[in-house]
């Protein structure tokens, strides 16, 4: 289906899940290459002779057999008990949360609560852009938490605010991409663009366990694409393809958007990660068949294999900036990952080019044997790719000198080979065919182009990488949703189903349990989905119950315990399994390895992001973005799209006035004590 009879389809319900249909189409060109292409580009002919590509494809997965054998019993003969101390939660889908018995699930923060002292009430139905500036964003994502105190029971929580939903969102206004966004005035275009970004916010825990906001918090703001100034660092700072005509410096941008995962780094500041930015950027100019023309454009190629322009929002309509016609370059300076110092709201967040620029899910750090910052990072679209960089310095003491570590170091691609073993190709100008040749004349071009750089360097095509969780052992855990696009010629050891509507979990071992390392060996943890229905394929630890598996796993943690936390974002696909998205505790080690326990479950239509875990482990903070807005036509008892004034659920709140908010959810345990034990 082309962009119109995506918008035109009846199946889908709002805007949110034409943008989500449309980018099903993949942009990598590795794909049009047959097989025999990519493994001569791969493999030296006399390594083929040799006999490494005679391992088959089942024998990478050699994480698998503990997957699929009968439970073990251990030394003693008793079988192993789970490491995740919770009576586990039953399936399903409502208009509500819930979480495990025991525990507490408390609202606490809103779209558009006040966040500073002076911000006005939200007045939902006289919105206005300076209010929502003060106001808590829209559809949270990554949650950050960094103490203030040594207790850890005053902190900044940094959220990320991903995207807006114009029809859940405003009164009157329908959806706008069936309408090529007539109804999106100025005003509304600003409101929209006031909302994204995030939000630092200082929250206290009481003498009863209880967390609340601390309105008068110094340190409080909001970071928005409408009026954040940033400073661009690194490798691409300054060159020409990153100059625009307000600014001509290419050193400082307005703003960050359609920031979904991010990480925290050990010294204290907050990676916001930057992901389909291509949506925000319009063109007035269309061919016949309603697509962008660029056939004036200089950078054409590039802006096709990153969607630019995607023409799903307006504001490139009263900001000639997010117009390619008027200002192609804009779309460089987005795409990236941005640090902001939480703890410091006068200093400028900044734009790290050194970690490339692709559809970043997020950017998890971790440490290498000997010091260096690493940080994994996904690029989620269909078949593209997962990366990892590795600071040129090592992390100290002074956090000043620590930032640097993300202007200076080595970016690489991740290819999976079928022998089990993970190649980290370096995405490095010069080398190899990383060459002017090749169209890359600077080590800018090289992270401006990153998809295709790793495109030429022979990165393996991915199951949409989202979220990964890195330990301090070298060992990472990568979140591959789904990919109901590769066809069954396209499968390969790591991304073994064809048509993978619900993904599965990679689990790296980088050689010496080094971060840093070149070299690793892979293999899958799960393969998502319903285990009863053999022609899904999913592949759990056989005591999983049905409570317990799930699909198209997002973002992930790790807590205080080195136990893997996982959420599930369906999107608008979430009625293939009937269940609602959630949370999963997922062991990754013993006979119980693959197994999988059901902690919490969001309102239906909704998607659960964070995880984030305060330090001392008893506080689980959740967010929940656009609940009872995805996929509501499969809702039972609703089966329709949801609209300002006809919503799915009206959750949190359920003020008949009120439609529903994205909001942050805090986990604590009755009683107290560390969650799950
Ligand atoms: Fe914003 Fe890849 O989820
Ligand atoms: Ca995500």
């Amino acid at each position: 289906m082309d962009r119109k009879q995506i918008i035109e389809d009846p199946q889908t319900g709002n805007k949110g899940e034409a943008f989500e249909a449309f980018d099903d189409i993949p942009a990598n060109p590795n794909l049009t290459r047959t097989i025999g292409e990519v493994i001569a580009s791969r493999y030296g002919r006399r390594d083929m002779l040799k006999g490494l590509l005679g391992v088959s494809a089942s024998t990478a997965l050699f994480g698998a057999s503990a997957l699929t054998a009968p439970r073990q019993a251990d030394a003693a003969g008793t079988a192993a008990s789970s490491r995740y101390a919770f009576d586990e939660l039953a399936w399903g889908n409502d208009g509500t949360h819930h979480v495990a018995k025991g525990y507490d699930a408390d609202i606490l923060l809103r779209w558009g609560d006040p966040i500073t002292a002076d911000a006005p009430d939200f007045d939902v139905l006289n919105q206005t852009a300076q209010a929502q500036l003060q106001q808590f964003g829209y559809n949270n994502d990554y949650v950050g938490f960094t103490p203030l105190n040594t207790e850890g029971t005053r902190g900044l929580l940094c959220v990320n605010h991903e995207y807006t939903n114009e029809e859940v969102m405003f009164p009157a206004l329908g959806r706008q991409d069936k309408a090529d966004f007539a109804g999106m005035t100025r005003a509304l275009v600003d409101i929209e663009m006031a909302a994204h970004g995030g939000s630092v916010v200082e929250i206290t825990r009481g003498t009863d366990g209880k967390w609340a906001v601390v309105r008068d918090g110094s340190r409080n703001r909001r970071i928005s694409p409408l009026n954040t100034v940033m400073t661009i660092d690194g490798p691409a700072a300054g060159h020409a393809r990153m100059q625009t005509s307000a600014d001509p410096s290419g050193a400082q941008v307005i703003g960050t958007l359609n920031n979904c995962a991010g990480g925290m780094t050990s010294w204290g500041t907050w990676l916001m990660a930057e992901e389909n930015f291509h949506g925000y950027f319009w063109t007035d100019r269309l061919d016949a068949d309603g697509k962008p023309d660029l056939s004036d454009q200089p950078e054409a190629a590039q802006m096709k294999r990153y969607g630019v322009p995607g023409r799903w929002y307006a504001w490139g309509k009263y900001h000639d900036r997010f117009n390619i016609d008027k200002d192609p370059n804009e779309a460089n300076r987005f795409g990236w990952v941005v640090e902001v110092d939480p703890r410091n709201p006068e200093a400028a967040p900044v734009k790290h080019t050194a970690l490339g620029r692709f559809r970043h899910e997020g950017a998890e750090t971790t440490t290498s044997t000997d010091g260096h910052l690493v940080v994994y990072m996904g690029d989620d679209a269909r078949f593209d790719y997962q990366y990892k960089y590795v600071s040129k310095g090592v992390v100290s003491d002074d956090p000043a000198a620590n930032s640097k570590l993300l202007s200076d170091g080595t970016l690489y691609a991740a290819r999976f080979d079928p022998d089990g073993s993970v190649h980290w190709l370096p995405l490095v100008h010069g080398e190899g065919p990383l060459t002017a040749e090749n169209g890359f004349a600077s080590q800018a071009d090289v992270l401006i182009d990153a998809r295709l750089a790793a495109d030429a360097l022979g990165a393996t095509p991915m199951d949409r990488p989202e979220d990964a969780a890195p330990r301090g052992d070298g060992t990472a855990y990568i979140m591959l949703t789904n990919n109901a696009r590769r066809k069954a010629g396209e499968t390969d050891a790591a991304n073994p189903r064809a048509k993978s509507r619900f993904g599965h979990i990679i689990e790296i071992k980088e050689d010496g349990g080094d971060h840093a390392a070149t070299r690793g060996s892979w293999s899958i943890l799960v393969k998502c989905g319903d285990p009863g229905i053999a022609a899904v394929g999913a592949e759990w630890n056989p005591e999983t119950s049905d409570n317990g598996w799930f699909a198209s796993p997002d973002n992930c943690a790790f807590d205080a315990e080195g136990r893997l936390w996982v959420a599930t974002d369906q999107g608008s696909k979430w009625g293939k399994t009937g269940k609602s998205d959630g949370l999963y505790g997922v062991e990754t080690e013993g006979s119980l390895r693959g197994h999988s326990k059901l902690f919490f479950r969001c309102p239906a239509g909704g998607e659960l992001c964070g995880p984030c875990f305060a330090p001392d482990g008893e506080t689980l903070f959740l967010a929940v973005q656009h609940p009872g807005t995805d996929g509501t036509k499969a809702l039972t008892g609703f089966a329709r799209a949801s609209t300002f004034e006809d919503p799915a659920t009206r959750w949190p709140d359920f003020n008949p006035q009120m439609p529903p908010r994205p909001s942050v959810v805090v986990v604590t345990k009755q009683g107290g004590g560390r969650i799950a034990g």
